[in-house]
């Protein structure tokens, strides 16, 4: 590994390892930037002669190392393993962590795919879980059974009512009973949050989001806090195949590189979009975890360092006037996803969270999501005024 590996990551502040972390210049030629190594294997010098201890890309790739290393740094954990998409990584998380016969706290508010991950495959496999209220810490606490529990699994900010976790009493919780908190950090980031930090022993991200930050890419990452944990997710994804590939790894590193400005813009613009909101006469509760009324304000305060780019609200004229939003707007795209630098808008409950719409984890069907991009805020306030307009 070159000047800027994981282990001095805490001697660079996160503009710098975002740019530099784990991509040195490239040894053969200087290329600056990590070349993209479309192979898929590599010649030995005799039997056993690896030259950079590389021998077939399912088990490793530099691109894809080169990622791993820039988000474990940024995630201030010791290994980060890349997938071909935040499902994958979530599920070798689960795979690797816990086995059949044993028990997950998880939040009520959470991306609907981590749900149907839960409930369609994981059950089945003989994996229980307990849902309880993202910002309850003693319903989380109640919920676990000791000995039984493997996993406490927190979004936060969660997906799409913007929870938010008490991610260091969660982990005390999680440590005093044997189990590993796992922490999604897709809507966060680690510029604005960092999990390992406060006592988390896993992160997960769907780097589809604001790591890729332009809509252009399906990735998954892993990071945790023990380099051995990540050995072993490291192994179930050699064994079991959902690797990020050499294009899609480099996309996503390069969307890191400019993580951090995104980020103040995303949160900048949100901001901006949240005081039109709650000022609007057709919008009823809006949720931001910036909003002194948010529940989870003074938390979201002291451990992240600022509210994000995401903020849902509910229509006081009901389902049909969330979807007449959806559909008015021009420069918001009516689309799931989130994370890129152009603004999305969708329903949740027919939409990203529709696999639960039947079940305890349904969500509100008058709830618009908008994932603020970075275009001009006073572009897109008019775009929302104008398709608030009845
Ligand atoms: C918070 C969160 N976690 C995980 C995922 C799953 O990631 P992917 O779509 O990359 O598989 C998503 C996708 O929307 C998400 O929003």
């Amino acid at each position: 590994m070159g000047l800027f590996d994981t282990s001095d990551a805490r001697a660079y502040d996160f503009e710098t390892l975002a740019i530099h972390a784990g991509q040195p210049a490239d040894s053969a030629t200087g290329a600056v930037m990590t070349p993209i190594f479309a192979t898929s294997t590599y010649k030995q010098d005799g039997v056993g002669g690896l030259r950079g201890g590389y021998e077939y890309s399912r088990t490793g790739n530099p691109t894809r190392r080169a990622l791993e290393d820039c988000l474990a740094a940024l995630e201030q954990g010791a290994r980060g393993v890349a997938f071909s998409s935040g499902m994958a990584a979530e599920d070798a998380v689960l795979r690797v962590v816990c086995s059949p016969g044993d028990h997950v706290v998880i939040p009520d508010d959470a991306y609907g795919g981590t749900f149907r991950l839960f409930r369609q495959v994981l059950q089945p496999w003989g994996l229980e879980h307990t849902s309880a209220s993202v910002h309850d810490t003693a319903a989380i606490a109640a919920a676990v059974r000791p000995g039984r529990t493997k996993v406490i699994w927190v979004e936060t900010p969660s997906n799409p009512l913007l929870g938010v976790a008490d991610i260091a009493a969660i982990a005390q919780i999680a440590k005093d009973s044997g189990a590993l908190l796992v922490v999604d950090n897709t809507f966060a980031t680690p510029y604005l949050q960092q999990p390992i930090a406060l006592g988390a022993d896993i992160v997960v991200h769907s780097t589809t989001k604001y790591a890729g930050g332009h809509s252009d890419v399906v990735g998954g990452g892993v990071v945790t806090a023990s380099a051995q944990l990540g050995d072993a997710i490291a192994t179930f994804q050699n064994s079991t195949g959902g690797t990020a590939g050499p294009f899609d790894a480099y996309l996503v590193l390069r969307g890191l590189k400019t993580l951090a400005v995104r980020m103040d813009r995303h949160c900048d613009n949100a901001e901006r979009i949240v005081d039109f909101l709650t000022g609007h006469e057709a919008v009823g509760a809006v949720f931001y975890p910036g909003l002194a009324s948010h529940p989870g304000h003074g938390l979201a305060a002291s451990q992240m360092k600022r509210f994000g780019g995401m903020v849902a609200f509910r229509l006081r004229g009901g389902h049909q006037a969330a979807v007449d939003v959806c559909n008015k707007t021009r420069i918001f795209t009516l689309a799931e996803s989130l994370g890129g630098v152009e603004s999305l808008i969708e329903l949740p409950a027919t939409m990203t969270h529709a696999s639960v719409a039947d079940s305890e984890f349904a969500v509100p069907d008058d709830l618009v999501r908008l994932s603020v991009g970075i275009e001009s805020v006073d572009d897109l306030v008019d775009d929302l005024r104008h398709a608030l307009t009845a």
